[in-house]
This record gives structure tokens, C-alpha cells and sequence, in this order.
């Protein structure tokens, strides 16, 4: 029966680059969906930028962007992982769009009609000099219990007591410094606590198969706590300055709180989706299984929030099917810092020629249906690439096809009945399937590789290259050749979740059309001509993993220099926010002999830059004139004032300094790139 399935990965917050925990995520999920395309059901697999919330507000605030700006920057670099990576979403969206801002305010107003939201007034830390509420996470002051100072609002790293914001003595906002003071303001709350709510929720939890018993057992805990444990309501929104979508129909400005819209950005991602391939979103939304992807530290969210919001609001929302919860992935048995990621840079990795495939593979192998953290190992990843990958798989075509192509003409033979390996082998094929289907991804790759063994151990003893030697033992080998090619080809059909760019090369080696799971079925009919076998797959070297984990920043720019011939990547690329600017004012500087104070419209804002272009212009010349402007350099501080960016201006050999300037059209604020 053909399953038709919608399915995401939690969607990445937009505010910095992919680390390895985000790429283990996707591959895991990648390898089901392609599973799951191979079998010929229908998938649409989606993904989002989550952009809204007040860290982004105040990271794009610190960069001197507006945080449309600022998540577009990151938006941009997402490209270069997911190709890099084969990772094959049919959509990549934002929760920044007009799909969430419609599909948020419409779950809204539906839950708001089903008395399921309620306002009531919230008092809480205010910044009298940011002039905005501060999350916990913004407060700072001396822990109530042992007097430690500098700790968080919610928790003491000192003595580890846990307190309310509001008992630590001292209290300043980290943004400003300001004592902050007590104010109180209306806050919309979910009505999780509902007896129709709870009682959905024990039900949707309850049906086997949905979740895993792990991911069961923690939701029971939240919604059995009891006391100050018990579940309770959701405060679903935000007073401004917030970046976010707006609480519709009250005048007040108020938003919705990130964790409100972000779910519903997979949604959102689906809806433009289906805008841009013309298919009804509705529809789609009602026959489609709906699968999420998402890893442990967001369970709270995704199993009782999320349902219950789609239950609720009614269709043609319904609530997920499935929500498939990995652990985390950590490095040589260190936890991965969010900060310091964990060494292992995605992109680095890419930039170094490392093969993806290896990774994909690697993550894999160490995947399971469990709730369970991941280690990677720099020494156990090269020992699984090179003895499993290389060592078993790939060499079964390389000791055989060469002869077949040098003998043969790359013709195979029919398979002989008595061949039980490759009949053993075939009827495996529902047994790895379910493992693919279960995420027992692990599973089946040792599974994979059993079967590569007895097929390496079959080549070993019919040793094609002495029968090549031997006088009149052509048809043996030929025979024996043909049948390690159908071995390998039907290896390749189990392999091809997980290394699809490999399974295409083997497609095109083999002279067969793309892979397919019934492929397991048939085999390569008698006659079939192979192609030329050229090698498939490089060994991974250790000076690889030496290079990915170097992380000292002394010998960083040096090793990246001799791996990329000074090359930068997109990302490197795009890490400049180029713009146009219009210079206002330009003025001679007092006391300095090389520079001109300039005055620049960067598309609504202003901005003082300090450029060392004052032998070769005069500022009357320059004023009304368009120049480009490095909009995101660090603020510098001169003898003369504080230069907030630079010019772009060429020079060479000569005397000369000639700035750099829009063509004619272009507005202040553009982007260069
Ligand atoms: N924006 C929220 C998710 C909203 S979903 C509607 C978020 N973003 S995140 O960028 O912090 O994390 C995205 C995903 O990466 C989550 O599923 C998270 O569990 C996963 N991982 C983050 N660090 C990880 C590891 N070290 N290992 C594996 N996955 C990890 O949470
Ligand atoms: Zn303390």
C-alpha cells in the first residue's frame, strides 16, 4: 500500500551557520524519506529557517542589521550544507513569511474561539533603559541562596539552587546594565491545562507506534507532574520590541510568542511549497501522514504544545502522526558545546574534499530507533569508511568487474540456481526494509555488511584471478564474475538510502536505470553489458580528520590557505554585508591629514565613517554621491570619533584612490553581492 507522507526536521534557528548536530538531524531524516521514495511512496520533506524571537532581534541589532537582514544573511548559507550533504528537501522556507503570519494568526483566532486562550497580567522584569521585558536569560545578579555573584535569573551555577528571576538580590539586565524594575502587562495564555486538553493528549500519546516508548514515558512525566510540576497553562506571548508575528485583532502591540509560530512554520513551508508546485495545500495537508524529525531537548514542545494546538484549532490542521526523536551527537565523548560546537565543522568538513557520503554512511552505522546520543569517533569513522565501506562494498566490484569488461565485454551470464548466497541475499531485502523503516538505520548496515563479507568470502574462493590464468576456465569465470556484479547490485539497492550519490555512479557503471527497492527482486538478465569500472570511492586519509579538528586558530588560516588555495567559500562570502550608501555630508576632520569624516544613508539609517580618501577627493565633490559600504565591520574607534564601517575604494602601485560606486539606479540600502 503506497503511503503518502509530509514530512520535516526542526527547523534551525536563524542565527548562525549548521553545526554537526543540525547535519545528523537532516541526514537521519533524509535517509528515511529516500528510503521511503525508493519503496514509490509520495513524500514531501520540508524544512525552515525558525527566525523569530528576541535572541535574533538582539544578535541582528549587535551586527548593525535589521533582522530581516540578518536572517537573510543566514538563510543564504543554508544552500551549501544541503547540497553538500545531499540532503534532498523539496523546500526550504522561513517562519519569517507571509504562509506563517496567515496560518499563525488563523490557529490563533481558532484556538481564541474555542475559549482555549485566555489573557490575563503577567508582572515581570523590565529594562527602563532598552525599554523592553527581559527573558530570564537576560537578568543577571547575586544567587538569593549562597550570595554568589553574576549568576542567570532562573538558576545559581554556584550552589544550584533554582529561584524566580525576581528573588536574586542585585538584579541588572545583561543588555544594559540597568536595575531592572517591575512592570506588569497582558499576556495570552494556552489553555494546555483544559480537561479536553489533557484528555486528547493521554490519547494521542497512548496509540502504539506513534511515538517511542522513551518519548512517551517523558511526556507522561509533564503531564502527570503534579504541584509546582503540574502542567500548566502557556504564555504564547510577547510584549515589543519582539521580532515576530503579530497577536491579531487587538491594537496593542503584542506578539506571538517563537514557540507558538515556529511548528507552525512547518506547516508554512508546506503551504509554499504546494503554492509553487501548484497543489492544493489543504488536501494535502488532510492525506498526508505528518512526520516530524526533532531531537530530544525539544520533546516538551512537539508532544504536548504542538498536538494539542492542531487538535484544537480543528481542520484542516490535524495533528501529527509521528514525531521521531534522536539524541545528540557529540564528539570523542565530549558533549557538543553550543558555543564552541563540537570540532567537527560541516562546512570545514566540505571545504576539506571530504567525501559526504562517508559522513552520511558513518552517521548511519551508529543510528538507531532509540532516544540515544551519538559519539563520533575521528579513529572509528576512518575504520568503518575504509574496512567496511571500501574494504567490503566497494571491493566486490573491484576485484570482478575488470575482468568482465577485459574478457567479456562487461556481459554477465545468467545466475546459476545453486547460488544460494545471492537468493539469501535477495529475500533479505524485506528484513532491511524494515529496519530502514524503523530507523534502525545501524541495523541495517550491518546487515549490509554481513552480506558483504559472504560475498568478499565467495570471491575468495573462486579467486577470478587465477581462473583468468588458467586455460579453458573462461565460463567459470565469467560465471563467477556475473554473479559477485548481481551481489554487489543488489548490495547497492541496500546501500542507496544512505549514499545516493554512490548508487548513482553504480547506476551509471552497471547500465541500469535508477535503483529502485523492488529492484532486490530481479536480477541483471543474461547478456546485460556492464559498463567500465573506474574506481568508486577514495579511502579516507587520516590527515583529513587531522585538518577537520584542528581548530587552533594560529594554524587555522594556514591550513585553510594550503586546502583551499586561498579560496573562500559562499558562506566566507557571505559573512560581508555589502551595501550601497548615499553619502550625505562629507567634512575634513580636524588634526587628521589623510581623512574625511563622511556621513552616509545606508537605506534609512545614518552612519559616521571615517574613509582615508582625503588627498584625492574633495568633500564637496562627494556629497550626494553613492558609494558601497562594509555595513557589518566591527565599530573601530579612532583618535577622532568611532568609525562605523569603511568605504570600498581601489588603488594600486601609482598614486591615486578611486572609490568604488553603484551603477547608476541603485538606492541606499541595497545589498552588494
Ligand atoms: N528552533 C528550534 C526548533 C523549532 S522546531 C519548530 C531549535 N533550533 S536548534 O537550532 O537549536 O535545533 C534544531 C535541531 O537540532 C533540534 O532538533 C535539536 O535537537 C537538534 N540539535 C541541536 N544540537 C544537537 C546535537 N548536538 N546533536 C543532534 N541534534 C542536535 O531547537
Ligand atoms: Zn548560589
Amino acid at each position: 500500500m503506497s503511503r503518502r507522507l509530509f514530512v520535516t526536521t526542526a527547523l534551525p534557528y536563524a542565527n548562525g551557520a549548521f553545526h554537526i548536530g543540525h547535519i545528523m538531524e537532516y541526514i537521519q531524516a533524509d535517509i528515511w524519506v529516500r528510503f521511503q521514495r525508493m519503496q514509490g511512496h509520495e513524500v514531501h520533506f520540508v524544512g525552515a529557517d525558525d527566525a523569530h524571537g528576541a535572541p535574533i532581534m538582539l544578535a541582528a541589532e549587535k551586527a548593525g542589521q535589521t533582522p530581516e537582514q540578518f536572517i537573510a544573511a543566514i538563510q543564504s548559507g543554508r544552500r551549501q550544507y544541503l547540497d553538500g550533504f545531499h540532503l534532498e528537501y523539496d523546500n526550504w522556507h522561513s517562519t519569517h513569511s507571509p504562509e506563517n503570519t496567515a496560518l499563525s494568526q488563523d490557529i490563533f483566532r481558532r484556538l481564541k474561539a474555542k475559549n482555549l486562550i485566555y489573557s490575563k497580567p503577567v508582572e515581570q522584569f523590565y529594562d527602563p533603559v532598552k525599554g523592553m521585558y527581559l527573558a530570564d536569560r537576560y537578568i543577571k545578579g547575586e544567587c538569593p541562596n549562597c550570595g554568589a555573584k553574576d549568576q542567570y535569573g532562573d538558576a545559581c551555577e554556584n550552589c544550584s539552587s533554582v529561584y524566580a528571576a525576581t528573588a536574586l538580590t542585585n538584579p541588572y539586565s545583561t543588555l544594559s546594565g540597568a536595575k531592572p524594575v517591575l512592570k506588569t502587562s497582558d499576556h495570552f495564555f494556552f489553555k494546555l491545562s483544559d480537561p479536553a486538553c489533557v484528555a486528547f493528549l493521554r490519547e494521542w500519546l497512548e496509540l502504539p507506534g506513534r511515538l517511542q516508548p522513551q518519548v512517551v514515558n517523558k511526556a507522561w512525566e509533564w503531564l502527570d507532574g503534579e504541584g509546582d510540576k503540574a502542567l500548566g497553562d502557556w504564555d504564547i506571548s510577547r510584549d515589543a520590541p519582539y521580532f515576530g508575528i503579530r497577536v491579531p485583532d487587538i491594537t496593542e502591540e503584542k506578539y506571538l510568542y517563537v514557540w507558538l509560530d515556529a511548528p507552525i512554520g512547518y506547516l508554512a513551508s508546506l503551504k509554499n511549497y504546494c503554492g509553487k508546485k501548484g497543489l492544493d495545500f489543504e488536501k494535502t495537508l488532510k492525506d498526508f501522514e505528518q512526520i516530524h524529525f526533532i531531537g530530544k531537548d525539544i520533546i516538551y514542545f512537539h508532544t504536548l504544545f504542538w498536538p494539542a494546538m492542531l487538535k484544537f484549532a480543528g481542520a484542516p490542521y490535524k495533528e501529527p502522526d509521528h514525531v521521531y526523536v534522536h539524541g545528540f551527537i557529540g564528539v570523542s565523548g565530549e558533549k557538543m558545546s553550543k558555543s564552541r560546537g563540537t570540532g567537527i565543522d560541516p562546512l570545514r568538513y566540505l571545504n576539506l574534499g571530504m567525501n559526504p557520503e562517508w559522513l552520511r554512511y558513518y552517521i548511519a552505522a551508529k543510528l538507531n530507533a532509540a532516544v540515544e546520543d551519538v559519539d563520533f569517533n575521528p579513529d572509528d569513522f576512518i575504520a568503518r569508511v575504509n574496512s567496511d565501506l571500501i574494504g567490503k562494498y566497494i571491493n566486490i566490484a573491484s576485484r570482478c568487474a575488470g575482468f568482465l569488461s577485459k574478457k567479456f565485454a562487461g556481459k554477465l551470464v545468467a545466475v546459476e540456481a545453486s547460488n544460494t548466497l545471492i537468493r539469501d541475499l535477495r529475500s533479505d531485502a524485506k528484513n532491511v526494509a524494515e529496519m530502514y523503516d524503523g530507523r534502525e538505520f545501524g541495523k541495517a548496515l550491518r546487515s549490509v555488511m554481513h552480506w558483504a563479507d559472504q560475498a568478499n568470502a565467495f570471491v575468495d574462493q573462486v579467486k577470478p584471478w587465477d581462473l583468468a590464468k588458467k586455460p579453458g576456465s573462461d565460463s567459470a569465470l565469467q560465471q563467477a564474475c556475473s554473479d559477485s556484479i548481481q551481489i554487489f547490485r543488489i548490495l547497492t539497492i541496500y546501500l542507496k538510502p544512505v549514499m545516493p550519490a554512490l548508487a548513482k555512479q553504480v547506476e551509471r557503471f552497471l547500465n541500469v536505470p535508477e535503483l529502485k527497492w523492488a529492484d532486490a527482486n530481479g536480477l541483471l538478465p543474461a547478456g546485460h553489458a556492464i559498463g567500465e569500472y573506474k574506481h568508486l570511492m577514495q579511502r579516507v586519509d587520516d590527515k583529513q580528520l587531522d585538518a577537520l579538528f584542528d581548530i587552533q586558530p594560529a594554524t587555522e588560516t594556514k591550513k585553510e590557505t594550503a586546502v583551499t588555495d586561498g579560496t573562500i567559500s559562499i558562506d566566507d562570502f557571505n559573512k560581508l554585508d555589502l551595501r550601497v550608501a548615499k553619502i550625505v555630508k562629507a567634512e575634513h576632520v580636524e588634526g587628521a591629514d589623510k581623512l574625511l569624516k563622511l556621513t552616509l544613508d545606508v537605506g534609512g539609517t545614518t552612519r559616521t565613517v571615517f574613509a582615508g580618501i582625503k588627498s584625492a577627493y574633495a568633500p564637496e565633490k562627494l556629497e550626494g554621491q553613492l558609494a558601497v559600504v562594509v555595513a557589518n565591520l566591527a565599530p573601530r574607534k579612532m583618535k577622532f570619533g568611532i568609525s562605523e564601517g569603511m568605504v570600498l575604494a581601489a588603488s594600486g602601485e601609482g598614486p591615486g584612490i578611486f572609490l568604488i560606486s553603484p551603477g547608476a539606479g541603485a538606492e541606499p540600502g541595497m545589498r552588494v553581492k
